[in-house]
């Protein structure tokens, strides 16, 4: 787990098979997956991680969160 809570870059393409069955896919050479779980493209990185403060409750983050899932 990055120091950071930043996102975790692998060499793409990547394929991320998700726990409720869905598959995202980018083709992009590096890939940033989210490793906070505040992304709102989770799994991928869209920087959100980079806000100090914590996901307002009841938004989609917040329950991902809550979750412990994606
Ligand atoms: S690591 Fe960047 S939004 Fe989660």
């Amino acid at each position: 787990m990055p120091a950071d809570r930043g996102p975790i870059l692998v060499e793409g393409p990547v394929e991320v098979h998700l726990p409720d069955g869905t598959v995202r896919r980018s083709d992009r050479p590096v890939v940033a997956l989210c490793a906070c779980r505040r992304s709102r493209c989770y799994p991928f990185c869209d920087t959100s991680h980079r806000r100090r403060s914590a996901p307002a409750a009841g938004s989609d983050s917040a329950r991902r969160i809550a979750q412990g899932g994606q």
